[in-house]
């Protein structure tokens, strides 16, 4: 773009100039009558001035009564005061003024020799200004239009295929573009989905505390028995909301976590005699292998509860009697903490859909959760700078691998 600019301001320049050398050549085109006058007046004036050297203004006079009929238009008259512009002068200090003839010095005699300079001139900077504007304007209108129907709600709108052919860093402006709409469209579509999965989410405890309340009215005796079930249903919404919140919370950009020097290690010790004690009861050993100290900065409470939500994923979803593996270590870049379970996993596509809110798959049929845990640690991992992701185990299970910039 920058190029082709650059080359169309240049070329309307060049090729006026060049338009001007070949009239000038072709019609042999003379210098203007103002230019020829002031020429013919300066070659008059010293030719009478030799006259007026060696035999004084009366000798230059008579010479002037022989080549006056040569000048049409041109005067010599005496200039008592010697101030005329064009002049010739003796010793004894008597002077002779030349005039020009007035019509030459006439406005319009002024402009003439401009006026086929600038007439070429106007017609090709025309023309290529009408190109350079189409050039620039093209675009820029596409882009316009594109961002009008951003503003309207089509978030589907791209322009980087319209914009091939015009240069880079429109390319780049298209590439931009779309960047940004495909990320408006990602965080609508997210928020979307997100207002759905939690209006269902809440209303399946809602209606039982609804029915449970209707129950109540008809039941008084059954009272025992339906406070715990409202109980478990009111707590199940709390920590749902509380799960949204640190969701929320952790989604905002503009939220800074607060980082202290931790062990890694100081965390992951106690989670991992919880999984140990809650693994116990379906005959699941949970073995750990890896390093004494992973010294890292970071808010202990975020990280925790991403690993929490990772390893008890793992408890929950393997099958009894099977082992977890957990392996911390630093492989010098970062540090790096392993899950692996022989649970059934998940489709390969489900993947990477596991760290959105609410989603839950075939694995974890008949067991409770809200599908907010993975979520939560992936949007912890990712304040740390970190990363975690999932991949299917040769033999069965899951690999999940969080990554956390050391110390
Ligand atoms: N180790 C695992 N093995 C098999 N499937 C898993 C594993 N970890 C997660 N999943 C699948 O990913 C889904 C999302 O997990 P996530 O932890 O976000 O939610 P959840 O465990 O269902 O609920 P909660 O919010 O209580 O953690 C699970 O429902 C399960 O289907
Ligand atoms: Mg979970």
């Amino acid at each position: 773009m920058y190029l082709r600019i650059f080359a169309v301001i240049w070329s309307a320049i060049l090729m006026t100039s060049l338009l001007f050398a070949a009239l000038i050549s072709l019609l042999d085109l003379g210098p203007p009558r103002d230019t020829q006058i002031l020429l013919e007046m300066e070659i008059l004036r010293s030719h009478l001035q030799a006259f007026a050297d060696t035999g004084g203004v009366e000798a230059a006079q008579s010479a002037w009564g022989q080549l006056q009929a040569a000048h049409p238009g041109i005067t010599v008259v005496p200039d008592p005061t010697c101030s005329a512009r064009v002049m010739v002068s003796d010793d004894m200090a008597r002077c002779l003024a030349l005039q020009a003839p007035t019509e030459a010095r006439s406005l319009l005699s002024r402009l003439e020799p401009m006026l086929m300079p600038l007439s070429i001139g106007a017609l090709i900077s025309a023309v290529l200004a009408a190109g350079l504007t189409r050039l620039l304007i093209r675009p820029l209108r596409r882009l316009g239009t594109a961002m009008g129907a951003l503003a309207r709600g089509s978030l589907q709108t791209r322009v980087s295929q319209d914009l091939v052919g015009l240069g880079s860093e429109m390319a780049q402006l298209g590439t931009a573009f779309d960047s940004a709409a495909a990320r408006l469209q990602d965080l609508a579509e997210n928020r979307r989905r997100l207002l759905h999965d939690l209006s269902h989410e809440l209303r399946s405890p809602l209606a039982r505390l609804g029915a449970a309340v209707g129950l109540l009215e008809k039941h008084p005796d059954r009272h025992g028995q339906m406070m715990a079930q409202m109980e478990t249903d009111i707590s199940r919404m709390d920590r749902m909301i509380s799960e949204l919140l640190t969701l929320s919370l952790l989604t905002n950009p503009e939220q800074q976590i607060e980082r202290k020097t931790l062990d890694l290690m100081d965390i992951l010790e106690p989670i991992l005699s919880d999984a140990s004690f809650e693994g116990e009861p379906r005959g699941i050993s949970v073995h750990f292998s890896g390093e004494d100290r992973l010294p890292m900065t970071g808010d202990a409470e975020l990280l925790h509860r991403a690993i929490e939500n990772t390893l008890r994923n793992a408890i929950a979803y393997s099958p009894d009697h099977s082992e977890v593996e957990v392996a911390a270590r630093d492989d010098g870049q970062a540090l790096q903490i392993e899950i692996r379970d022989r649970g059934p996993g998940v489709a390969p596509e489900e993947l990477s859909e596991m760290f959105s809110p609410f989603r839950r798959f075939a694995s974890s049929e008949g067991t409770k959760g809200s599908g907010l845990g993975l979520a939560i640690a992936q949007r912890a991992v990712t304040a740390h700078d970190g990363a975690i992701e999932a991949r299917l185990r040769d033999g069965g299970g899951l690999i999940l691998r969080l990554r956390l910039p050391k110390a």
